[in-house]
């Protein structure tokens, strides 16, 4: 079936919007079971479940309401159906709404080098990673691999990534343009790296803060782009050069910075050998003016005490990335030591060393490490760190994360039965927190039945329709 070039009252409201479409001025109702958090959850210190579980709000047979590209109601279906006699209704019952999924640390130039074999994560850099970022000197490259990333994206329900790019202004200016073709809320930056890299992978101090304020000047909160500040990890990047990023950083409050932290024993080993007068990792970024809110590190598998500490008391961020700590063996990640310090959580893909885009994979996958440290992250959760928690934890609750009245319409719809596996396993009236831990386990992209980014629907999988064709 053609894409349309617009949808009009006269198109059915499921059909893919082609890029820039317009939007439905119209009110739309969506009638499905509902779960989001409308807003933190309390006490996150003393969590361990319980504070998830009370501030959950589900409606079992409920109404969206969305018109343009803004939410306007939710709740039960006999309350706001009789507000909106006027609403174009679409009846998904059996199925479920949920606020479009957000990946907290992913890597697009690494979509076509996911799943290689049998290295750590220094021997894996320079054997797969750093060969496949090489080749985004190409901008065809870039544009046709952005293209691929952000459809792997919407078939698996997730609306939000945060994302590093290549040390190529142009890969950064490929995935936001791709981005904005559909409205989509995408964070991302330019890698620096001006050492321990091939020569054809760096650029210099000077180089990386001219492009970086290049980048931020033409991208940061242009549409729904936002720019983050991407030196790729403490070994790859001089003193000089965390020093120009953290000038920005400072001038700059409100962009993004992103980083990895303490994922692996040798890794750490590097970074103490090459930083000789940082108190430590994290001491290493502290020094540059790095570690603020809105900087997000992702893994902080291996951390000491006063690390842990700082992240805290610096309102930072902590990316954890089940999948690809097990895939590259880098270790378990202590959620536990991250409650006890209130440090924030996001959960994340890190495609390529990520094995899935399935953000629900992903949680089921928390759940097996949280398993072996003896101490489980309930599903209420694991679904709160890939909306509300991970929007909150990056200040930007006011647009994602949630189904809040006047926040942007990101949406997914999502098919608990789509197998015969699963049909047997979740059956009817199944609760909330039953459909979604068993989707963690069993399900995949097929359980995305549609995706609506910016109140157009981006993905269809019925009709196996991307936006971006
Ligand atoms: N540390 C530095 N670069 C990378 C990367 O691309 N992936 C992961 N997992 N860790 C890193
Ligand atoms: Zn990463």
């Amino acid at each position: 079936m053609p894409l349309n070039s617009s949808i009009s009252e006269a198109v059915p409201p499921t059909s893919v919007a082609s890029p820039k479409a317009t939007a439905v001025l119209q009110k739309q109702l969506f009638r499905a079971s509902i779960a989001h958090y409308p807003n933190n959850a309390p006490d996150m210190s003393s969590a361990m479940g319980s504070a998830y579980e009370q501030s959950i709000e589900i409606f079992t047979d409920g109404a969206l309401v969305i018109e343009d590209n803004v939410i306007c109601d939710i709740g039960d279906y006999a309350t706001v159906a009789q507000k909106y006699p006027e609403a174009v209704v679409s009846d998904y019952s059996g199925k479920w709404i949920f606020p479009g999924l957000i990946d907290s640390h992913l890597h697009y130039p690494q979509t076509q080098s996911i799943a290689n074999y049998g290295d750590q994560l220094l021997s894996w850099l320079e054997n797969y990673t750093f060969p496949a970022e090489m080749a985004f000197a190409d901008e065809e490259h870039a544009k046709n691999i952005a293209k691929v990333f952000i459809n792997q994206l919407l078939k698996n329900g997730t609306t939000t990534g945060f994302v590093f790019t290549t040390v190529h202004a142009s890969s950064c200016q490929a995935l936001f343009s791709a981005a904005s073709d559909i409205n989509m809320a995408i964070v991302a930056g330019k890698v620096c790296m001006d050492r321990n890299c091939p020569s054809k992978l760096k650029d210099t101090p000077e180089l990386a803060q001219r492009e970086s304020a290049d980048l931020i000047d033409q991208w940061h909160n242009n549409g729904r782009n936002k720019y983050a500040l991407t030196p790729r990890f403490a070994p790859t990047s001089s003193d000089a050069q965390l020093a120009a990023l953290g000038e920005l950083a400072t001038q700059y409050k409100d962009v993004f910075i992103q980083t990895h932290l303490s994922e692996n024993r040798d890794e750490i080993a590097w970074v103490n050998s090459l930083f000789p007068n940082a108190n430590g990792y994290l001491d290493v970024y502290d020094k540059h003016h790095l570690v603020r809110e809105r900087s997000v590190f992702g893994h902080g598998i291996h951390l000491n005490q006063q690390e842990w500490e700082r992240l805290g008391e610096a309102n930072a961020t902590l990316a954890f990335c089940p999948t690809s700590n097990l895939f590259l063996g880098s270790g378990l990640f202590n959620m536990e030591q991250a409650r006890t310090n209130n440090v924030h959580v996001a959960l994340a893909t890190d495609v390529g060393a990520g094995t899935t885009f399935n953000m629900f994979k992903t949680y089921g996958d928390a759940y097996k490490v949280s398993q072996l440290r003896n101490a489980p992250i309930s599903p209420f959760e694991g679904f709160y760190l890939m909306t509300q928690g991970a929007a909150a934890a990056h200040q930007l609750d006011d647009e994602i994360g949630n189904l809040n009245p006047n926040t942007t319409a990101d949406f997914i719809i999502v098919e608990p039965r789509f197998d015969e596996l699963t049909s047997l396993r979740i059956g009817e009236n199944a609760s909330f927190e039953d459909v979604f831990f068993a989707l963690s386990i069993l399900g995949d992209d097929r359980m995305i039945e549609q995706t609506w980014i910016s109140g157009q629907c981006c993905y269809n999988k019925k009709e196996n329709q991307h936006a971006l064709a």
